[in-house]
């Protein structure tokens, strides 16, 4: 045990989509402190070059690690992780997981036919980095672009039983059916299906409709989670092991007044632990932020603080 103070984790998606990485980090790790930036002024990433979107991704991480003292960091958003891993981990110092990997070795888990498909942003599939990973794990693996997704989602048309959701679900179909019509041509047996961008996991009911009953669905922000325990491994498994057999001391975190600085916000209890302190910032609206991403994370995101990082 290094001390009493949880570690804090730094959350970094280019919108608020990561906050699915977040909700699935926090049930695994309640005793941690987690500080989330969503750039949600320079979204999207995933129709952007990879200097751009490595300059982005990099001056967000360095706000985490250097402003918010994040001593790990999860880049929840594919587009970031699948473009500029590099250049973040370059800028800063701390230890940094993507979302890529993880996809790719649930992918692996998964699959029998050893045949996945990949649904994910433009740049995403143009950089091939799903399937550079799942090759690495003797898959083989076909990826597709779905540009319309992200902004349906940012409207929030996602309810299956809506007009607008009846909307996404055609866009859905369209796009699946186009799929697996490449795949069958490619003489693919896929079994797998990924989805490769941190938005989808809201489309998980519309996507598992358009797709045979028996493919499997992939989503990173479960196995990026579950990675995140297994890389920061020492720090972390300690403290919630130590926290929670009360071989720590001195701080109950529970009490607001105990807490370093007041605007921590704490999970509100029922939800997740009552001890599970979240931060969140965006970089545009974040009246927008409070609002969509409280369907992301599953419960409130409490006050979203604005951040300028610049053009
Ligand atoms: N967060 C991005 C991803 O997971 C989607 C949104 C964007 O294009 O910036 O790929």
């Amino acid at each position: 045990v290094t001390g009493s103070t949880p570690p804090t984790i730094g959350v970094f998606d280019s919108g608020f989509g990561g906050l699915t990485v977040l909700r699935a980090l926090i049930q695994r790790l309640p005793h941690a402190r987690f500080a989330f930036l969503g750039d949600t002024a320079r979204l999207p990433y995933g129709s952007k070059s990879r200097r751009t979107i490595a300059r982005y991704a990099a001056e967000s991480a360095q706000f985490l690690v250097r402003e918010q003292g994040a001593e790990f960091l999860v880049i929840a958003c594919n587009t970031a992780s699948a473009l500029a891993l590099d250049a973040i981990q370059d800028a800063v110092t701390v230890p940094v997981l993507g979302v890529i990997e993880p996809g790719a070795n649930a992918a692996h888990a998964a699959s029998h036919t050893r045949d996945v498909l990949v649904i994910a942003t433009d740049a995403t599939v143009q950089s091939h980095a799903y399937a550079a990973a799942c090759h690495a794990l003797g898959l083989r693996a076909l990826e597709k672009a779905c540009p319309l997704l992200v902004p349906l989602v940012e409207e929030g048309w996602t309810r299956a039983a809506t007009p607008t959701g009846g909307v996404t679900s055609e866009v859905i179909r369209i796009y699946l059916a186009e799929l697996l019509a490449e795949s069958e041509a490619a003489g693919l047996n896929p079994d797998t299906l990924v989805l490769g961008c941190t938005h989808y996991p809201l489309l998980r009911p519309l996507i598992e409709a358009a797709v045979p009953a028996e493919m499997r669905v992939i989503d990173s922000a479960e196995s990026a989670a579950e990675a995140a325990i297994q890389l920061f491994n020492g720090r972390i498994a300690n403290f919630e092991t130590a926290e929670s057999t009360g071989l720590v001391s001195g701080h109950d975190f529970s009490r607001a007044a105990d807490l370093p600085e007041t605007t921590w916000a704490l999970a509100p209890e029922g939800s997740f632990s009552a001890v599970t302190q979240i931060r969140c910032f965006a970089t545009d609206s974040t009246e927008k932020f409070e609002r969509l991403g409280s369907r992301f994370l599953g419960r409130p995101t409490g006050k979203v603080e604005l951040v300028d990082l610049g053009g």
